[in-house]
């Protein structure tokens, strides 16, 4: 199926970008919310991207006038009778997912797609509540949507296989490179990331180290934006509500620090409520280091160091988990990390150069001092047992003549 013609339900940070990268394709897209206020902040943040480009030489004031002019803002559901898609990107709660889905139901033809942006919720739950559970699939998007070339594509229990092509070659329209995953919790990249962010916020409530310095060495270890940094600009909320469904689905390896469930419950949410591990512009308090020692008080805290290798290998180990799950494949894993994460090179192929004995050794040195948030996937142990060592053997995740 072709698609003529697009609507966005949500139009918070990433709705708004997502219809402006649907609009510079050429595409008209409808923008729902139920709230205008969030309707103005989406058309600022379309009209600043563009202005951006603008400012750059890379497109002229009156292409931004005919690119906007394809985005309609609006608060109910007129022009979605002929949508060929919807892309839902509502808050984080599967109650609130359901209900919209029941409206969209109605307010769009039986052929068009469901589409969620959802960061780690089940697809399948969502097509339940829907009369069109072949049609409904996941499309995520990656921060700054504008920015970021994966779109991960992920088919519920009862996709059919045309609705996936469809939103493969939409993804591509779109100029984005689309990687097929298999359902599960956090996907392929936010179950990656987890424990990067997660890890990191263990190291700093340990006073291993300070948000600054952990984020100098992921920089400084290839990683585009230190976890802090990122987690800031994703919303604490965001990683929060995925850090739950992750540690529901996956237990002790996931164990969400408690920092994180600090920030969170007095709001400091990162760059959009002006505070969160760094500071914007919210001085009130508690400060982050009055929650750090709240949490350090309150928890059987162990006192650790900080290297490094601390949030790159459970990162590594978990791509190691998720291909061993078949939650994609080989290339696809490494060219996610890339296109979504900004990596330089992917967690797969970072393995084949470190050496797969090293890897697992370090990790077996972790899962001493820290336990379960450690512990190697079975996967890496087989292939270390089988002399599969990475480029210096020839043979690790790829083959190296
Ligand atoms: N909004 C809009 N555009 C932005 C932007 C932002 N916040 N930040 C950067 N840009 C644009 C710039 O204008 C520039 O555009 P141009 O190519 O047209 O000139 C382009 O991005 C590159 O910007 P910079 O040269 O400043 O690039 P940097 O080297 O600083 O890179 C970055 C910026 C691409 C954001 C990089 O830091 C990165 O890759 N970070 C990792 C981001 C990441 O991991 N995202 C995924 C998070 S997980 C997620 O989103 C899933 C969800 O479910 C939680």
């Amino acid at each position: 199926m072709y698609i003529f013609k697009a609507a966005v339900v949500g139009a918070g940070a990433m709705g708004g970008s997502i219809a402006q990268v649907i609009s510079y394709s050429g595409l008209p897209v409808v923008v729902k919310d139920i709230d205008q206020h969030a309707l103005d902040l989406a058309r600022e943040k379309a009209e600043s991207i563009y202005q951006d480009r603008v400012r750059k030489g890379k497109m002229g004031a009156s292409e931004v006038a005919s690119k906007m002019a394809l985005i309609s803002y609006q608060l109910d559901y007129e022009g979605f009778d002929d949508v060929d898609i919807v892309i839902e990107a509502v808050p984080e709660k599967m109650s609130i997912k359901q209900a919209v889905y029941k409206e969209l139901d109605a307010a769009c033809h039986p052929g068009a797609i469901f589409a969620s942006n959802t960061s780690a919720l089940s697809i399948s739950e969502m097509a339940a509540a829907t009369k069109r559970p072949n049609k409904m699939i996941g499309m995520h998007f990656f921060n700054p949507a504008n920015v970021m070339k994966l779109v991960e594509v992920i088919p519920g229990s009862q996709t059919d296989a045309e609705t996936v092509q469809d939103v493969v070659s939409f993804s591509q329209d779109l100029r984005k490179i689309p990687v097929v995953v298999k359902e599960c919790a956090g996907f392929l990249v936010n179950r990656l990331l987890g424990p990067y962010l997660n890890e990191a916020a263990y190291a700093l409530q340990e006073g291993a180290a300070t948000a600054n310095q952990i984020d100098g060495q992921a920089t400084g270890a290839g990683m585009p934006m230190g976890p802090f940094m990122l987690a800031d600009m994703l919303g604490l909320d965001v990683c929060y509500d995925a850090a739950g469904t992750m540690y529901k689905a996956y237990g002790e390896r996931f164990r969400p620090a408690e920092i994180m469930g600090k920030l969170y419950q007095h709001r400091k949410l990162g760059q959009k409520s002006g505070a969160g591990f760094y500071t914007y512009s919210d001085e009130t308090p508690p400060s982050l280091e009055d929650l750090i020692t709240e949490v350090q008080r309150e928890t059987n805290l162990l006192t650790s160091d900080f290297a490094v290798d601390r949030i790159i290998l459970p990162m590594v180990n978990e791509a190691i988990y998720a291909l061993q799950e078949q939650v994609a494949g080989i290339g696809d894993i490494n060219t996610a990390m890339m296109a979504g994460a900004g990596m330089r090179v992917g967690p797969l192929a970072l393995a084949d150069e470190r050496g797969l004995d090293e890897i697992l050794s370090r990790l077996e040195a972790y899962e001493q001092q820290f336990g379960a948030r450690f512990t190697p996937a079975p996967l890496l142990r087989e292939k270390v047992a089988a002399g599969e060592l990475g480029k210096k053997s020839g043979k690790g995740f790829q083959e190296y003549s």
